[in-house]
């Protein structure tokens, strides 16, 4: 079994793909609602609430997590890579920029857009990673705190969402890739390409990390079914999982009560 967490529903998006990549894999999911959004927290409270999710998953005997959150990698990526050795953790901040790579290498790129939430943009590290790279690539970044609200009310193609977009992407120009750097962002890909126009291409963590994540199908748990976990859990939960997922998904209150202990 493989654990995926986040603060809420954006790591669906990773889940997704990766089940569509892996349809056997048992996974265990669980979005971190009642403390949402994890974007505008400092670096110490989300190391914490990894700690927290990662002696959980551990008492549960799972050691192969996926960080499915942006900001989670940034502040806690390397932390818990140190902290816990015996536990293989993937996050969502390494795949894309290994295909950004790639792209430069392939003289793609010249112009690199970053969108995410309020810690990633600040933390600069996409910046910095690009940089690193070439230090001819111009970069453009923004932090988007209002997008995660909009997808966790199941707000995906209302007005108010386009309205909202329209005026975080209006700052971006003559970009020719797009980093989406929130996991709940590719559930606003399409209204985004479309503001963008076509010549931009989209970089989705979701995407990249179920395209390069190696896994071993033997290794699997066989007929174990999925799970889904909030900590904060309401009807409403169980359609936005189920909206996200294609499927209907039972969807599970995980108390935080018992996250507290962890
Ligand atoms: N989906 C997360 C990310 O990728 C967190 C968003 C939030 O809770 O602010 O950063």
């Amino acid at each position: 079994m493989i654990a995926v967490f986040d603060s809420g529903v954006g790591g669906l998006t990773v889940a997704k793909s990766l089940k569509i990549q892996y349809p056997a894999l048992p996974l265990l999911y669980v979005g971190d609602t009642a403390r949402y959004p994890w974007g505008n927290k400092s670096p110490a409270v989300i190391r914490k609430y990894c700690d927290q999710f990662v002696n959980y998953f551990q008492k549960k005997n799972i050691n192969r997590i996926i960080i499915a959150c942006n900001t989670a990698s940034t502040f806690a990526g390397s932390y818990l890579r140190d902290h816990y050795r015996q536990v293989t953790f993937f996050d969502v901040i390494d795949p894309v920029m290994k295909t950004l790579t790639k792209q430069f290498q392939q003289r793609k790129i010249s112009k690199v857009g970053i969108i995410g939430t309020r810690g990633t943009i600040a933390s600069h590290v996409y910046q910095s990673k690009i940089k690193q790279l070439s230090s001819a690539i111009k970069i453009q970044s923004r932090a988007c705190p209002l997008l995660v609200p909009l997808v966790e009310e199941n707000f995906h193609d209302h007005p108010a969402t386009s309205l909202i977009l329209k005026h975080y992407l209006q700052h971006f120009t003559n970009i020719d890739h797009l980093i989406l750097g929130c996991t709940h962002y590719p559930l606003l890909q399409a209204q985004i390409q479309e503001l963008l126009g076509p010549k931009v291409k989209l970089l989705s963590s979701a995407r990249e990390i179920a395209k390069q994540i190696k896994l071993n199908p033997n290794d699997f748990s066989p007929n174990r079914p999925d799970e889904y976990f909030f900590t904060d859990c309401s009807s409403h939960y169980h359609e936005l999982t189920s909206r996200i997922m294609d499927q209907s998904i039972k969807v599970k209150q995980l108390p935080l009560s018992q996250i507290n202990q962890c």
